[in-house]
């Protein structure tokens, strides 16, 4: 038995393919490497001592599906695979539809007729929207989402939900992450975006190593005790664990499946604490013992002032908890910049 892991080479895919080794488990990555390397691949390899079968492709191309399915015993499968970039997704917004939603209703075609009906899927807290209730609960409802990379998100998930109305076999797993920082902590693997970070976390640590000359804050005038945008950081290992934790509520053991709940499984992944940007930069200067200079820039379209979960479904039903706290992601973020200037390519 084994799991399909797409998108396994990205920055989740690469930490939770360590988990599983860790919890035993097999696996099998598709991945086109549209946006990783395959060098992330050679060092989970060299993190597990194991060599991963990797196959290179795109999640909607059914033939190397049927190939992967006729050579391997998948009977669960991790869906990482996606374009992630929100401002890409607003100039590019037909690209986004098409690998998001387009790629994996054609993957999720080819797996159902295969019958693996066992899928954890990546959605995000941007289906919450600006949310309506503070700490954000899976009870909250979906809001506006403001850019067509959440509303592939939010897209896919309804199709998971509409297709396990329709099949009663098939169980996805839901797991809408909050904002994952921090890297292993032995420095091999960890976030290598390319070009410009969109996110806070990639672009600070690129400003520590020198890589840019100071962070811009995007907005001090938010309804919040300092000014700055509040969000849920989550270790990325914590993130990865939660996958294993997910395989094992849905039945899906190393060597065996036993049996379990069905049907369609809802989770925020996050710490459940609010950390500003401004909070964020000195944890992460005492962390690296660098000054991170930065100035205050206009609001950032379509971001919200608050977002972090109530992750306790997560506690209770999948005996999850985020255990690495804000000083240990800073900390090991900056040990994969500071030994990989360059990312992979260093
Ligand atoms: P990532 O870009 O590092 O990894 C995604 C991987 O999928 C890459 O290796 C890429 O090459 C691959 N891929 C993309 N489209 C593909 C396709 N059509 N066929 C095959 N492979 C394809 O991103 P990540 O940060 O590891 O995110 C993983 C998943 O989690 C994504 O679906 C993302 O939307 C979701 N997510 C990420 C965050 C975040 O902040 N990182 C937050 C919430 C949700
Ligand atoms: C965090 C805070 C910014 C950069 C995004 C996606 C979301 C999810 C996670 C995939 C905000 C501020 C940022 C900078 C800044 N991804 N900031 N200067 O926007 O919460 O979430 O990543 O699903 O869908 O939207 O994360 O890291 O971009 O921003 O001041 O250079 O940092 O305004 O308050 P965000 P982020």
């Amino acid at each position: 038995m084994a799991i399909l892991v797409t998108g396994g080479a990205g920055y989740i895919g690469t930490h939770t393919l360590v988990e599983l080794s860790d919890a035993g488990y097999e696996y099998v990555v598709l991945d086109n490497f549209c946006n990783s390397d395959k060098k992330a691949i050679e060092r989970v390899e060299g993190l597990t001592g194991k060599k991963i079968k990797i196959y290179e492709g795109d999640i909607a191309d059914g033939e190397l599906l049927d190939k992967i399915l006729n050579e391997n015993d998948i009977n669960a499968c991790i869906h990482f695979a996606g374009l992630k970039a929100v401002g890409e997704s607003v100039r590019e917004p037909l690209m986004y539809y098409k690998n998001n939603v387009i790629g994996s209703i054609k993957m999720l075609d080819k797996l159902m007729e295969r019958g693996v009906k066992k899928i954890i899927f990546s959605s995000s807290a941007t289906v919450y929207g600006d949310p309506e209730i503070i700490p954000i609960t899976e009870e909250c409802p979906k809001g506006e989402i403001t850019n067509p990379y959440g509303r592939t998100k939010s897209i896919f998930e309804d199709i998971l939900m509409d297709t396990a109305g329709a099949d009663s076999e098939l169980t996805a797993v839901l797991l809408r992450y909050f904002n994952p920082v921090g890297a292993h902590e032995s420095g091999k693997i960890g976030e290598d975006p390319s070009g410009i970070p969109n996110n806070l976390m990639p672009f600070i640590t690129q400003v520590a190593v020198g890589k840019r000359e100071k962070l811009s804050v995007f907005g001090d005038d938010y309804d919040t005790p300092d000014g700055t945008g509040i969000r849920d950081y989550i270790h990325v290992v914590d993130l990865a664990d939660g996958h294993v934790k997910a395989l094992k509520k849905i039945g899906v053991l190393p060597d065996k499946e036993v049996p379990a709940d069905k049907g369609i499984l809802i989770y925020n992944l996050g710490t459940g604490r609010g950390t500003s940007v401004l909070e964020l930069v000195k944890a992460f200067e005492a962390a690296s013992g660098v000054k991170i200079p930065y100035d205050i820039a206009p609001r950032r379209a379509g971001d919200v002032a608050k977002m972090y979960c109530d992750a306790s479904k997560a506690g209770k039903d999948l005996d999850w908890k985020a255990v690495r706290d804000i000083d240990k992601m800073c900390a090991d973020s900056w040990n994969w910049q500071k030994n990989n200037p360059e990312g992979y390519n260093s």
